[in-house]
């Protein structure tokens, strides 16, 4: 034995050879499961597609870059529990393309904020951010309220969405204006056609000013599902956390 592994510690070649065997055996046990799972996250209940208005509200999200300044990733840890709630599963962030787990907290984590303030909080904060928490190094976003939110290319949206795996289905696709139009028109017709389509979607005028649709209609849409989706009074995890 002890002569054996002589031989392999005295020939650099033998054992480069070797080491790599050996570190190629743990790599495929490790990464061949993969390629025979059909999915790598579990399927949750209440996670379904975004609607129209909070797919427009998440573009204006990642194209105004809060994502710099904001997670939307809790960690399983006391402290981020206790703060934002329950931890992050997998699945609430399956229909995010790209992914908005962010890298830097310089806000809280944003994971769960629907519903944790009213819509008036919102766009007041976004609006003038100090008007609400004078300490903020938040920036200044009034422009969404004055700025009219463009739905012609929500339908594209949607079907670039699907490319990259978010099960919408033609009929979503077809109606995704029209859908959009619905959320913010609480007495109008589509609601229930909208409900069906994307449980719990909230629907109503979100920044104050049911006479425009605005980038803050759908900023504030999106802000407030937020972690709204998946009920965890029905987890089992979350009694092992409280
Ligand atoms: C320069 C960093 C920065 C950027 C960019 C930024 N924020 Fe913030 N945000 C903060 C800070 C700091 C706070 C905490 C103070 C406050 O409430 O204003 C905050 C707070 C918030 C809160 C309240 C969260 C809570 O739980 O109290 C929301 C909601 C929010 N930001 C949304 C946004 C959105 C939406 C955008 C993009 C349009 C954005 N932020 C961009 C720094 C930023």
């Amino acid at each position: 034995m002890k002569f054996s592994h002589k031989i392999i510690e005295t020939n650099a070649t033998l054992l480069l050879v070797l080491s790599f065997v050996v570190v190629s055996i743990g790599g495929i046990v490790e990464i061949a499961p993969l390629f025979y799972l059909q999915n790598t996250i579990e399927k949750v209940e209440g996670m379904r597609p975004y609607s129209p208005l909070e797919l427009a509200g998440r573009n204006i999200y990642v194209r105004e870059g809060c994502y710099v300044c904001h997670s939307q990733m809790i960690r399983p840890f006391r402290d981020e529990v206790e703060r934002y709630g329950p931890y992050s599963l997998a699945a609430e962030s399956m229909y995010d393309h790209p992914f908005q787990w962010g890298s830097k907290r310089t806000g809280p984590d944003l994971a769960r904020v629907g519903g944790r303030y009213s819509d008036k909080w919102h766009t007041d904060h976004l609006s003038d951010p100090r008007s609400v928490v004078p300490e903020s190094v938040m920036p200044s976003y009034a422009f969404l309220k004055q700025t009219t939110l463009r739905t012609d290319d929500i339908a594209a949206h949607l079907k670039a969405n699907r490319m990259v795996g978010v099960p919408y289905s033609d009929e979503m696709i077809k109606n995704a204006k029209a859908d959009l139009l619905a959320q913010v028109d609480p007495d109008g017709d589509g609601a229930q056609a909208l409900l069906k389509r994307y449980p719990k979607a909230q629907i109503r005028d979100f920044d104050g000013n049911p006479a425009k649709l605005s980038e803050m209609d759908a900023l504030i849409a999106y802000l407030q599902m937020l972690g709204t989706l998946v009920d965890f009074s029905a987890y089992k995890a979350e009694e092992n956390l409280r």
